[in-house]
């Protein structure tokens, strides 16, 4: 497979992401300002717990999207491969990094191709809005055809290329292009922040715009721009560390975006969200499915599939049990629940 920037990019990432601290503790999630309420009597068994969830079609057992993380290279298609085969052995969803890479070299299909590993999990494909705009809508059909994919998922990165010396600086069009994208592909547009949220106007003109599907990726995980200034030098690393910290915590966005676009979206809760009883919250303020990227990369690469395996199994536990004690016998009923919001969070939710 061909070297270039992208694929040196991408290789790049995944060294920062499992080296480095890319998890800044402040900002946060804001996830520690909701609190599930205890029920001393849930009249419930654990095993009629039900945490299935939908998507794109297909049932999941657990409300989580293993969110886009990589592809290009080698390294990274042995890490698609083993989180989606990951994903199909625990019926939950499974996306690609961008196709950026793909795009621009079609012998680098090989590493986004997961299909004979996950033949019956939800793939979703990826790519950014820039990259999209250039390749028009039937360039992004073919590459979510050539790897089989259940949905697409377009990227908004606006604060990442900022910092990037070699990032876009122009993000006209964009609305324009989702809603080409929308009328192409209806439910299966998966529209994605990447670790700065989405907020309730945004989310509400990408709704007008024809999308049906929303993942806020909130601020207080991975944070690239974290990784972008480890990446930089000089003037540009500079201007990373001085704009880390920019987004919408995951909380807020989750709840604000819910309250504007109402219940016929599918929303996932992602960007730092670590436990099942973080997404156990994030479905609470109102998310369909939680997703999760970065933990289930670090467990790969410090205890490969096994590590890996036991992470979801350790989040899948806690999520059944937290659904337990709140006396819910599904997601839907969780959903229903009260939660109480304090702090910061009540701040953000009365100005979003
Ligand atoms: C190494 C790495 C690479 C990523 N690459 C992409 C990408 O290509 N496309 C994308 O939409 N998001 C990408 N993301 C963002 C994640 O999908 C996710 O939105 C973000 O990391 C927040 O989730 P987390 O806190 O659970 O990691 C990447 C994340 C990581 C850690």
């Amino acid at each position: 497979m061909g070297e270039d920037a992208t694929t040196r990019r991408k290789d790049a990432h995944l060294d920062l992401v499992t080296s480095q601290e890319v998890e800044p503790s402040a900002p946060r999630t804001l996830l520690d300002c909701v609190h599930l309420v205890h029920c001393a009597m849930p009249e419930l068994s654990l095993d009629e717990v039900d945490t299935s969830a939908e998507l794109f079609g297909k049932r999941l057992s657990l409300p989580l999207v293993i969110t886009a993380m990589t592809g290009g290279t080698e390294r990274a298609g042995a890490v698609n491969r083993e989180l989606a085969s990951l994903a199909e052995r625990h019926a939950v969803a499974f996306g690609v990094g961008s196709q950026r890479a793909m795009a621009e070299a079609g012998e680098r299909a090989a590493s986004f191709r997961v299909r004979d590993v996950a033949p019956s999990a939800v793939v979703i494909g990826n790519i950014g809005v820039r990259q999209a705009a250039e390749l028009g809508v039937d360039g992004v059909r073919r590459l979510s055809e050539a790897i089989g994919a259940d949905g697409m998922a377009l990227h908004l990165n606006p604060a990442q290329e900022l910092i990037q010396p070699e990032g876009d600086r122009d993000f006209r069009g964009g609305y324009q292009l989702t809603a080409a994208l929308a009328k192409a592909y209806g439910d299966r547009l998966l529209v994605k922040e990447t670790g700065c949220g989405l907020s309730p106007e945004v989310a509400r003109r990408l709704v007008d715009c024809g999308v049906r599907a929303l993942d806020v990726s909130g601020l207080g995980g991975t944070s690239f721009l974290r990784v972008e200034q480890l990446r930089a030098s000089g003037a540009a690393a500079e201007v990373g560390v001085q704009l880390a910290g920019w987004g919408i915590p995951t909380a807020a966005s989750v709840a604000s975006v819910r309250r504007a676009v109402g219940p016929g979206v599918k929303l996932i809760a992602s960007g730092g969200i670590r436990t099942g009883l973080e997404a156990a919250k994030a479905v609470a303020l109102g998310a369909d499915l939680a997703g999760m990227a970065l933990p289930l990369l670090r467990a790969l690469n410090a205890g490969g599939s096994e590590a890996a395996a036991q992470a979801l199994e350790v989040f899948s536990s806690v999520l059944r049990r937290a659904l337990l004690l709140t006396g819910s016998r599904s997601l839907a009923e969780l959903r229903k629940r009260p939660v109480v919001l304090t702090g910061e969070l009540k701040a953000w939710l009365a100005a979003l």
